[in-house]
């Protein structure tokens, strides 16, 4: 069986959202006509075997919160839980604090996805591709093209070509890497968690022999729990021969200020004439 995994920050994350932010979570936010989340909950949904949809995020639980994941439960039928952590703990830090809620029940793999991204979310592409490249265990990214200049705002992806192994992995680089980017859409066996671990012992020593003497930042990142996966897990995986990149040619695009939700919507909305057509407006005489 399957899990899935949508992080979804904390109401320090997100500023560029202001001031729509302060109204609704922006996870929340509608996008065409629906919550940014609901777009990826209804994704993960739709994949076989699924089991569970796992919410993680530092945001305090609240009734909006709640009322949306009751009313997502009963319209996809599907176990939808949201677990917060006591801090930023970043984007492996989370899944890391939650690895026994999220092996409960054994998955064989578990996606992993960022809620600020907009996608025709090809999960079951994923999967297939998984069990066709690489070992058994290897972890997949997703990835998409962009041109030389917008990829240095991304993670960037060297690969092999032939293999599509990832062979190199850089945060936003500063100088050209590589046009392939990350998705923040990733699928991973519970083996990871080897590997975060492996980070977090690391992080436990450096702390040890380099106590931090100021006061506790609030976004705790002197944690040694709080890890990125992005820079802490991928690049230091990369060339080992577990990960490997799925390149989608389907729409993707990043939600981080107001203006791409405008962006974001377009996409979905074309999308619709064949996923909702329900949820477009008809053209009827007296209508809009
Ligand atoms: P920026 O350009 O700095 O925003 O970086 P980015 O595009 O790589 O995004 P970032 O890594 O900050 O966030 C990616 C996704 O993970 C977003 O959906 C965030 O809401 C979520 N996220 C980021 N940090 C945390 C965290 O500490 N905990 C949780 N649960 N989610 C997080």
């Amino acid at each position: 069986m399957l899990k899935a995994v949508i992080l979804i920050g904390g109401p320090q994350k997100g500023t560029r959202f202001r001031p729509l932010s302060f109204e609704v979570p922006k996870p929340l936010f509608p996008v065409a006509g629906v919550a940014m989340l609901q777009h990826h909950i209804e994704a993960c949904a739709k994949v076989p075997n699924m089991k569970e949809i796992l919410l993680i995020g530092f945001y305090q639980p609240n009734e909006e919160l709640n009322r949306f994941l009751f009313n997502a439960q009963q319209e996809f039928k599907i176990s939808i839980r949201y677990l917060q952590e006591y801090a930023a703990l970043g984007t492996g830090g989370g899944i890391y604090h939650f690895r026994d809620q999220i092996v409960s029940g054994s998955p064989e793999a578990f996606y992993v996805l960022n809620a600020d991204v907009c996608s025709a979310f090809p999960l079951a592409e994923m999967l297939s591709f998984q069990k066709e490249h690489g070992e058994p265990n290897s972890f997949v990214i997703l990835g998409t093209t962009a041109n030389r200049k917008q990829s240095m705002n991304y993670g960037c992806i060297v690969e092999n070509e032939t293999t599509k192994e990832v062979l190199h992995y850089v945060e936003k680089p500063s100088t050209f890497v590589s046009d392939i980017i990350n998705c923040g859409i990733y699928l991973f066996t519970p083996e990871i968690f080897q590997h975060i671990g492996a980070v977090f012992q690391k992080n436990q020593q450096d702390m040890l022999l380099y106590p931090y003497d100021g006061e506790e930042p609030t976004n705790g990142w002197h944690r040694a729990e709080a890890i990125r996966l992005e820079q802490d897990i991928f690049t230091a995986l990369a060339g080992q021969g577990k990960l490997y990149v799925y390149k989608t040619l389907s729409f993707w695009s990043q939600i981080k200020s107001a203006g791409s939700a405008i962006y974001a919507s377009r996409l979905y909305l074309n999308q619709y004439h064949t996923t909702h057509p329900e949820r477009l407006a008809t053209i009827k005489e007296g209508g809009a």
